[in-house]
């Protein structure tokens, strides 16, 4: 790789644009253990909020023990006071109404600078202790180089323990596909991943930039994104993109971008899992944040989007349901399939009512039950010309 091309990535989680302030931000990010945060931050640890807090219930409630990897740790505070990752993590575990019918989880912490291992210390001591949680900072180290040993460690000799890995560096070079797969070898084994779509775009077409784009997405399937002219439009299809890399290994995956106002997405946070039940922790995590379409949050909107609860937009769902027309489906398949549409069972409802309205979707069996489409049910999907009067 080149310096140009070095020079192009190193701007990744940080590239707001362009000029002095982003040179100030790159400074303060390379000088500082300790640096601002901006609200990119903040959404994004809101979407770690909410996934973990799904994540935990379900997992820590039926498995004795798990473990959350968070490799690129950073010192676990800002400047103006929001907490760091792991200390999101931890906190998100301290405070859960359930978690004291918990699991014990570990959580492994890897920084590679010391000065900010040293304050990721102070931080974690002023948390109350509690017995269920084990913390374990590790000494100074990068990711690449120390990622079997920290798998041995949070699988803990079983490779079925269940292990949620938080990935985000600062540049693509730190966290290639290659190693994306690693910390996917265990069955149980997730990953949650920074994908800098920003610098994708930007950087895609440089001279020389082409051997990092397929280390980073693991193959040259990234070339597709680059016939897209319109920034937000090539940003989603470097997503798309990546998402599909681990779906031709069998994994399921959830996308969110997330972007500033009216902006395209600086980066997309990229869930990869082997269970589809991971889908479904996924799916309400961004319909909260973003209940227009469930993609992406714009960091001025994240706190007031209940207020769009109402205004769903559930095409792509409908179009979906509209095409088991002539079959009968079960439940479980159509909640299954609104999942991997990073849609919730309550999107589901809606479109089956819209559906049924029209005479186009018929709950066949149970015959009687309480609610429209209980859990399940059966049900009978018609073509728009099966309903149309034949007088007319
Ligand atoms: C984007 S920041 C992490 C922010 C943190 N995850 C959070 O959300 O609060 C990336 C951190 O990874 C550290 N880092 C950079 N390269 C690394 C590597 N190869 N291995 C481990 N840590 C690394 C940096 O020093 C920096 O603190």
């Amino acid at each position: 790789m080149d310096n140009k091309s070095r020079s192009g990535d190193a701007g990744c989680s940080i590239g707001a644009g362009s000029g002095e302030g982003t040179m100030r931000r790159v400074e303060e990010l390379r000088e500082r253990t300790v640096w601002k945060s901006d609200p990119h931050t903040q959404v994004k640890h809101l979407v770690y909020r909410h996934y973990l807090q799904c994540w935990m219930a379900k997992i820590l409630q039926t498995f004795r023990e798990a473990t959350i990897v968070d490799g690129f740790a950073g010192p676990g505070v800002y400047t103006d006071g929001p907490p760091g990752s792991s200390i999101v993590v931890a906190k998100t575990f301290l405070e859960h109404t359930a978690h004291r019918r918990f699991g014990r989880l570990n959580l492994i912490c890897l920084e590679e600078r010391p000065d900010r291992v040293e304050e990721l210390q102070r931080q974690f001591a002023k948390l109350p202790h509690s017995p269920q949680l084990n913390i374990s900072i590790q000494p100074p180290g990068t990711f690449a180089e120390q990622q079997s040993r920290l798998s041995a460690l949070a699988h803990r000799g079983r490779v079925e323990t269940p292990v949620l890995w938080l990935i985000d560096p600062f540049d693509l070079k730190s966290a290639p596909f290659s190693l994306i797969s690693q910390c996917l070898t265990g069955p149980r084994d997730e990953v949650l991943f920074t994908l800098f779509t920003n610098e994708l775009h930007r950087f895609c077409q440089r001279e020389g930039f082409d051997k990092t784009m397929s280390a980073y997405f693991g193959g040259d399937h990234w070339q597709v994104a680059t016939t897209e002219r319109r920034a937000g439009a090539r940003k989603e299809a470097f997503a798309a993109a990546y998402q599909q890399g681990l779906k031709d290994q069998g994994l399921f995956t959830g996308s969110f971008g997330i972007k500033i106002s009216n902006q395209s997405a600086r980066y997309h946070l990229i869930l990869a899992t082997h269970n589809e039940a991971g889908l479904k922790c996924w799916a309400p995590v961004t319909w909260k944040l973003d209940s227009y379409s469930g993609q992406g949050a714009s960091a001025d909107t994240a706190d007031t989007l209940s207020l769009f609860d109402e205004a769903l937009v559930v095409d792509r769902l409908d179009v979906a349901l509209r095409a088991h027309a002539g079959t009968e489906q079960r439940w479980e398949t159509l909640s299954s399939q609104a999942a991997r549409l990073n849609h919730m069972d309550k999107h589901l409802r809606q479109v089956l009512d819209n559906l049924a309205a029209q005479g186009l979707a018929i709950r066949v069996d149970p015959v009687k039950a309480r609610t429209a489409w209980p859990e399940g049910c059966t049900v009978r999907f018609y073509a728009p010309e099966d309903v149309a009067d034949e007088a007319s």
